[in-house]
């Protein structure tokens, strides 16, 4: 029999995830978590692309790209997607700003002059919460990537608005000290208030991941239980990582834990690897 549904429906679009890595407090490890977190998601075969939404530009930095190169990036795309800023298009493609870094992941990069995004918006009409998202959805990036690895700045405005309506899951990293919590908790009242305004679905939690966790001192473990009863029963606490000099060494080279092969980086490629497998259950529930 003719099925009408089955005939207009293309069967396998591809529904990519997309997953930020959040805290308003800075050098907490977002930066050092999407990035190994981005390799563990391609070593387990996901097509990845990886968005940097922080103006410092440290995420486009560990896939080779200098802050001060002339290119087109993530600010100019999403200028691009906004008819009410005419004046300020300049024709520019998603393949004009897409990076095929030599890591077999590709890039969106940002660089200083999205720090002035909120003032470029300030006099739309148009949502400007959702600009990230309508500049996404506009390039079909969900059926282009399985995984779509989001690095968030160490701010709350509305860079970090425009990448919660976008984002389908957030992962929070923080270091359990009792002075970073409330990084957190800001972060998660602009969740709720975008609940609240009703304006678009708002992020899963995925988890925490507790980084730079000091175990030989007393109080790292009280601390840790202190913030978990804080943040409520809603999220994943990830297993920590500890204050690694492997983090410090491959950084530096621009490489993922996963570019090394010694036994001294099994056990960080083994935490990002179940890391993925978390976040992708946590997504399907
Ligand atoms: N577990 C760790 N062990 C050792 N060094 C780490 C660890 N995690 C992060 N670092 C180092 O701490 C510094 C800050 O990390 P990172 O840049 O990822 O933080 P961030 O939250 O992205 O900061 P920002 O908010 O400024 O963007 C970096 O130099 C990184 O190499
Ligand atoms: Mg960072």
């Amino acid at each position: 029999m003719f099925n009408f549904f089955t005939q207009t429906t293309p069967k396998e679009i591809k529904q990519g995830k997309m997953i930020a890595l959040m805290n308003q407090k800075g050098g907490v490890g977002k930066t050092t978590m999407a990035y190994n977190l981005a390799h563990a998601f391609k070593e387990k075969g996901d097509k990845v692309l990886c968005v940097d939404m922080d103006p410092q530009g440290n995420f486009s930095s560990l896939f080779g790209l200098e802050l001060n190169d002339e290119r087109v990036g993530i600010h100019q795309l999403m200028v691009n997607s906004v008819k009410e800023l005419k004046a300020l298009h300049n024709g520019s493609q998603l393949s004009d700003a897409l990076v095929q870094t030599k890591d077999g992941i590709d890039l969106l990069p940002s660089g200083q002059e999205l720090s002035g995004f909120e003032l470029t918006v300030a006099g739309i009409n148009a949502p400007r919460q959702l600009i990230l998202k309508k500049m996404l959805e506009k390039w079909e990036l969900r059926s282009k990537y399985d995984v779509i690895i989001i690095d968030g700045p160490p701010t709350l405005g509305l860079l970090v608005v425009n990448i919660l309506c976008a984002a389908d899951g957030v992962l929070y990293p923080f270091v359990p000290d009792r002075f970073s919590e409330q990084g957190l908790l800001n972060i998660k009242q602009v969740v709720e208030d975008i609940s609240e305004m009703e304006i678009t679905n708002v992020p899963k939690n995925l988890g925490y991941i507790p980084n730079l966790f000091d175990q030989r001192r007393k109080q790292a473990h009280a601390d840790l239980e202190q913030i978990q009863l804080k943040l409520g029963a809603e999220g994943v606490m990830f297993e920590p990582f500890f204050n690694k000099v492997q983090f410090g060494k491959s950084l530096a080279q621009r490489k993922s834990v996963f570019h090394y092969k010694t036994s001294e980086f099994k056990g960080l490629q083994d935490q990002f690897l179940k890391m993925t497998d978390v976040v992708h259950q946590e997504l399907q529930k």
